[in-house]
């Protein structure tokens, strides 16, 4: 199969088999997304692979109890855009999946002398290397889900990151349950998409 065609079959898991995986895979991949365009060559971003089991339990605990108050505060119209994903407050996959890569973004970094310089774009910047290392993921045949639970500053507290650093999103990356029934859905045409000029 070509990338593009790996591609297209991606689908967001959000039930994971629980079998081990080769941290190197993941260590790989993330060196190819640290290679992403990126503001002024700043690299604002942080990449934390857990696999402690420990350390799984207190993000899917802290997770939940975020999930809770989340449903009770959406509007009714995001509520029902959410419906055909069958998602809840349950997060399993957090423990069930062999890696959580937590993304941080940098607002700010140090020079070697400790002071602040600056970072540009780090939103733009991080969201490309995201999708740069899901492309990678999915071409070497590992599942993943993009899982941002809100507000996400638990994230920090749990793996200790320096205050500069901003939690961006979960992925939750290993090989996606077979008994997972994948969320019907359609994806807009190219017609639709692509404007030509
Ligand atoms: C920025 C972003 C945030 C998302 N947050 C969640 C989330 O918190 N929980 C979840 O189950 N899926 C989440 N998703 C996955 C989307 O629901 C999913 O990508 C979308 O429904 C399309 O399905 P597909 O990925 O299978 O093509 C998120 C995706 C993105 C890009």
């Amino acid at each position: 199969m070509t990338l593009i065609d790996k591609l297209k079959q991606r689908r967001s898991y959000r039930e994971f088999e629980t079998e081990s995986l080769d941290i190197q895979l993941l260590i790989d991949a993330i060196e190819a997304a640290k290679y992403a365009p990126n503001g002024a060559n700043k690299q604002p971003w942080t990449f934390c692979i857990v696999k402690d089991p420990k350390i799984k339990k207190e993000i899917r605990l802290e997770s939940e109890k975020i999930e809770t108050q989340f449903y009770k505060k959406i509007t009714p119209d995001w509520k029902a855009d959410l419906s055909h994903l069958d998602v809840n407050t349950s997060k399993p996959f957090l423990e069930e999946a062999p890696y959580l890569i937590v993304i941080f973004k940098h607002i700010f970094q140090y020079d070697e002398d400790n002071h602040q310089t600056k970072v540009y774009y780090p939103d733009i910047s991080v969201g490309i290397a995201t999708g740069m290392l899901i492309s990678v993921l999915t071409d070497i045949g590992l599942d993943i889900l993009t899982y941002t639970p809100s507000p996400n500053q638990f994230l920090s507290d749990i793996l200790k990151r320096p205050g500069n650093e901003k939690p961006y999103l979960i992925l939750v990356v290993g090989k996606g349950s077979k008994s997972y029934k994948l969320p019907k859905i359609t994806k807009r045409s190219n017609e639709d998409v692509i404007k030509i000029y």
